[in-house]
């Protein structure tokens, strides 16, 4: 039976990472029907819509969904990423967000003396909650006794699921290591929620998962002076965002990085992207590293339980990385096309 599709290539790069995400789909076999969403910054300019009700429910019969990017500089800020992004992760309640961080054997790092056997974590980010809920509001707009208040939600449940997947994954790993980053010396009330919650559920359910804590400004320290420290980490989830962040760049870069939106019951399909944005400052220049998208459709496999089709996508994008003669930008040696080709003939040529 094909597998149903969803793709949303979105803005800037967006079409240009995910028609190379596409080839290397096709390349594995693997069958599938394509699904095209038109959503982003030109429809939104065109008709004044993000996400129409109908299309979402649309979106809720597929099996899983690929998109490129949204945001562009003709939009104002918030309303592609809240509207269209966040709401697809909060309506289609995909509250766990998978990023691996892990350097690829011969890819360069900016950390001095590492090495792809010091970097090899996956952040559990939590993505349905925290800041990004939306809470809050403001008062006076323009006006000096202005008042604009953002608010963190934490709810017991919503943080125990995360927490579970989290554990789940270490326990699978050989290291069964889980690091909990958070601010718990400031933020008291939210702190001391996640804290107990992630204790209670380490003494309970995953007694032979080694369990740290490190605060998020330490944990940016270590993510460069030592990465080598972190196994399996979960977070909030705008700490989960700036640290997945960091974590590309000790990783190869924002050309490399790839994630999934889960929704773990599998009530809803799960979204498979590449951390980066739309990158308007690269776009339309054949400039932009298609392996975070590849990545990312190789994560989306996995998530289909096709390993095999899997494992020759991620084979085939690592071969071609120690082609390139950098990861980002014209001095690649490669258009974004090229490096498509490159891979999705090494996927043909893998059996
Ligand atoms: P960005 O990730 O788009 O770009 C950051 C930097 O990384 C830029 O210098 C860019 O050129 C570079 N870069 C990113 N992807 C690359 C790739 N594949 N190959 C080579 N270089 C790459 O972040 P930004 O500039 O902060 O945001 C731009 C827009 O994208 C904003 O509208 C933002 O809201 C949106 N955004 C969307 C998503 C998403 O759709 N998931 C994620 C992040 C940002
Ligand atoms: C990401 C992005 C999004 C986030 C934005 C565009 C809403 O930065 O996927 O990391 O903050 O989650
Ligand atoms: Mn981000």
């Amino acid at each position: 039976m094909a597998y149903r599709i969803g793709v949303i290539a979105g803005d800037g790069i967006g079409p240009e990472v995910v028609a190379q995400g596409l080839k290397a789909l096709r390349a594995t076999g693997v069958t599938f029907e394509q699904h095209d969403f038109d959503l982003g910054a030109e429809r939104y300019l065109k008709t004044g819509e993000v996400l129409p009700d109908a299309v979402l429910d649309d979106m809720r019969e597929l099996d899983v969904v690929l998109l490129g990017a949204v945001g562009d500089p003709r939009v104002p800020p918030g309303v592609l990423e809240r509207d269209l992004l966040l709401r697809l992760r909060f309506d289609l309640d995909l509250y766990v967000n998978l990023r691996p961080v892990k350097l690829p054997e011969g890819v360069p790092t900016p950390l001095a003396g590492k090495t792809a056997d010091d970097i090899d974590m996956v952040v559990i980010r939590e993505n349905a909650e925290g800041l990004y809920a939306g809470a809050g509001g403001v008062q006076g707009r323009g006006t000096a006794r202005e008042v604009a208040t953002q608010e963190s939600i934490n709810t017991r449940a919503g943080i125990d699921r995360v927490l579970e997947y989290a554990f789940d994954l270490a326990e699978r790993r050989p290291r069964r290591h889980i690091t909990l980053v958070h601010k718990t010396n400031v933020l008291v009330h939210a702190g001391d929620l996640w804290m107990r919650a992630f204790t209670e559920m380490g003494e309970s359910n995953f007694p032979d998962v080694a369990r740290d804590y490190v605060h998020v400004d330490a944990a940016c320290l270590y993510f460069v002076t030592q990465p080598e420290r972190f196994d399996v980490v979960v977070t909030e989830n705008m700490f989960g965002d700036i640290l997945t962040d960091l974590g590309a760049a000790i990783a190869g870069g924002m050309g490399l990085a790839a994630s999934g939106n889960i929704n773990p019951p599998r009530r809803a399909p799960s979204i498979f992207e590449p951390v980066h944005g739309s990158a308007p400052d690269i776009a339309n220049k054949g400039w932009a590293n298609p392996v975070a998208c590849i990545l990312s459709v190789a994560m989306l496999l996995e998530h289909l339980g096709e390993a095999d089709a899997a494992r020759r996508v991620n084979n085939a994008a690592l071969r071609a990385l120690g082609k390139l003669r950098a990861t980002a930008g014209p001095e690649m040696g490669f258009t974004t096309d090229e490096i498509g080709d490159l891979i999705a003939e090494g996927i043909e040529g893998e059996s």
